[in-house]
């Protein structure tokens, strides 16, 4: 059977691509943005998981106003690398699970959840930049990928409670998948950041401390925040962190923190990130 082993959460923020790409990594500016990722890629080296659940928003990359799918999921063979304006980064295709991703979309619809069946997309720094943290720069991915896209882009994103059902379902359905693969779920984006408007570049360590500190210890208290307090909180863009919460939902009742990255700043962003085992 397929069993989900860890899950993991990181910011997506792209400024951190370029400065791979270009070689920066040991800058005074990145190299503590970086080395708190240099625990996780000796972890995951050991782990080498078959697939990743890799749960991540597009930027108006793949979708526009024209589509805003709440969920969506990419069932295709592999995923082309977006042009977000200069250019696809310059990293590999990645390559997808079409047989685990149709399984889970049949599963997760008859389980009351509307994903949206993505057969072509393009995937963008929400899901490229989280792979080059943890694998640096290989010639292919050594994990097929799942994009599993969000909204949280254009009002009405989902709530954090709907986002951890949804993980709930996750976690059912890879389990009801009759092939043996080490899988692990990701969340990405976050964690306070604004990126725009009078309160540009707002962060709030306070509150990104207390998101990472519970979910471990409280969850019940992170499902429970709401839109508005995400934005008066963690600013306009916090509300990527509702994504984490996908990822917390399908580790199941109880999990463990293995590691803890927290940096100020990167580009405009608070920089977050954790490792987590579910122990039930
Ligand atoms: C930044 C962060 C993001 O999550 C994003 O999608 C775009 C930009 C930033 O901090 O620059
Ligand atoms: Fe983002």
């Amino acid at each position: 059977m397929a069993r989900i082993t860890a899950g993991l959460t990181t910011s997506h923020v792209p400024a951190i691509g370029v400065a791979w790409d270009q070689g920066q990594q040991n800058s005074e500016y990145w190299a503590p943005v970086f080395g708190g990722y240099e625990w996780t890629k000796k972890w995951i080296a050991d782990e080498d998981p078959d697939v990743i659940i890799l749960v991540y928003n597009d930027h108006a990359s793949a979708f526009s106003l024209e589509m805003i799918p709440t969920f969506a999921i990419g069932c295709a063979d592999e995923f082309a690398i977006a042009d977000e304006g200069w250019g696809p980064r310059p990293v590999p295709t990645v390559v997808g699970a079409p047989e685990l991703a149709c399984h889970l979309a049949q599963s997760l619809i008859l389980d009351e959840f509307d994903m949206t069946v993505i057969n072509k997309m393009d995937v963008d720094h929400g899901l490229t930049v989280p792979l080059s943290l943890m694998y640096g720069s290989p010639d292919v991915w050594p994990a097929r990928v799942i994009p599993l896209a969000v909204n949280v882009v254009q009002y009405p994103p989902p709530t954090g409670e709907r986002c951890f059902k949804l993980g709930q379902a996750i976690r059912r359905a890879v389990a009801a998948f009759d092939q043996d693969l080490n899988v692990q779920v990701w969340g990405t984006g976050g964690m306070s950041h604004q990126l725009q408007g009078t309160r540009a570049g707002l962060i709030n360590k306070e509150f990104d401390g207390q998101i990472l500190d519970n979910m471990t210890l409280d969850v019940a208290a992170i499902r429970a925040i709401s839109h508005l307090q995400y934005l008066r909180e963690s600013g306009s863009e916090g509300i990527e962190m509702v994504m984490w919460l996908i990822m917390r939902g399908a580790l199941g009742d109880d999990a463990e923190e293995l590691h803890r990255h927290y940096h100020v700043p990167a580009s405009n962003t608070a920089v977050g990130h954790l490792v987590l085992r579910p122990t039930a």
